[in-house]
């Protein structure tokens, strides 16, 4: 399934939404001025303006938000969700090229799920942009690298590195940076002179969860075997197999790590 899929973002709404460190985004939104515009980034169906949008009206906080995507068929999911909200505007634009125009008029920046798919000239261009109109920023569920399986498999750090060497190709932005993105984007914001906060996140995906888990099995073993040839693939092969059949038992589990990002200028 692809990372962008319509299902897919639905199916990982309800970890992403157990994961995020809900403390870290209302202090960050707290400060906002009523009215002022937050954009969103990469926005798909608007899973991240929805929980936002519920923050800050327990804040009692009014602000217009920018949902900012290039997928026609996820914003007219977004449209749909957001068809009673008026202070919700919808913006197609490919932030390849055009970030400098989603960010027009912006008051704060917010993203999920995107950092590690861009690429190091593209971190570079938001830290300037940020910087120079010293923006906050929110960046939350960048995956980081860190994956553990109960039970542990001998198969499962071949199937990771499998795996992030795909997340290094280009998914959109050029060369990905992959795990390390949230971390080179808090060292470019410092070097711009903004304070930043990191702060784990986590997808806990448990035996129960008898439709997650399969679909994780299967996206990753299909971005590891896209590089992969003879006895790799045949490992991770091996690896789904094995991982299928304990699912079916209900005897795996599956702890994902993100990274939660805020960027402030002082
Ligand atoms: C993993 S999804 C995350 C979606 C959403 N933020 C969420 O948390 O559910 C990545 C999003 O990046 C968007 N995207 C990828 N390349 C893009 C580009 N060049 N311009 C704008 N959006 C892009 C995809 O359409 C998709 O909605």
């Amino acid at each position: 399934m692809s990372s962008f899929a319509a299902a897919w973002l639905a199916r990982r709404e309800p970890f992403d939404y157990a994961a995020r460190d809900d403390a870290l985004a209302s202090a960050f939104l707290a400060p906002l001025a009523p009215g002022s515009l937050l954009v969103d980034l990469a926005a798909g169906t608007g899973s991240n303006i929805s929980r936002l949008r519920s923050l800050a009206a327990e804040l009692d906080l009014q602000l217009a938000w920018r949902h900012v995507d290039n997928d026609a068929a996820l914003l007219a999911l977004a449209q749909r969700r957001f068809a009673d909200d008026a202070s919700v505007t919808i913006s197609q634009l490919d932030l390849r090229m055009e970030l400098e125009a989603a960010l027009a008029g912006a008051a704060a920046v917010s993203c999920a799920a995107l950092l590690d798919l861009v690429s190091a000239a593209w971190i570079s261009q938001l830290a300037d942009l940020l910087a120079n109109r010293r923006l906050p920023l929110l960046a939350v569920l960048s995956y980081d690298g860190r994956m553990q399986w109960q039970p542990a498999d001998a198969a499962d750090s071949l199937l990771a590195r499998a795996f992030h060497r795909d997340m290094l190709t280009d998914k959109g932005f050029g060369r990905a940076l992959g795990p390390a993105a949230a971390f080179r984007l808090a060292a470019a914001l410092r070097a711009r002179g903004a304070q930043t906060e990191l702060r784990d996140s986590y997808w806990r995906i448990a035996a129960s969860d008898s439709a997650m888990l399969p679909a994780m099995v299967a996206s990753l073993s299909e971005a590891a075997l896209r590089g992969a040839r003879g006895q790799e693939a045949a490992a991770i092969t091996a690896w789904s197999a094995r991982r299928a059949s304990q699912i079916e038992r209900g005897q795996a589990s599956l702890v994902v790590s993100h990274q939660e990002l805020v960027a402030t200028w002082p």
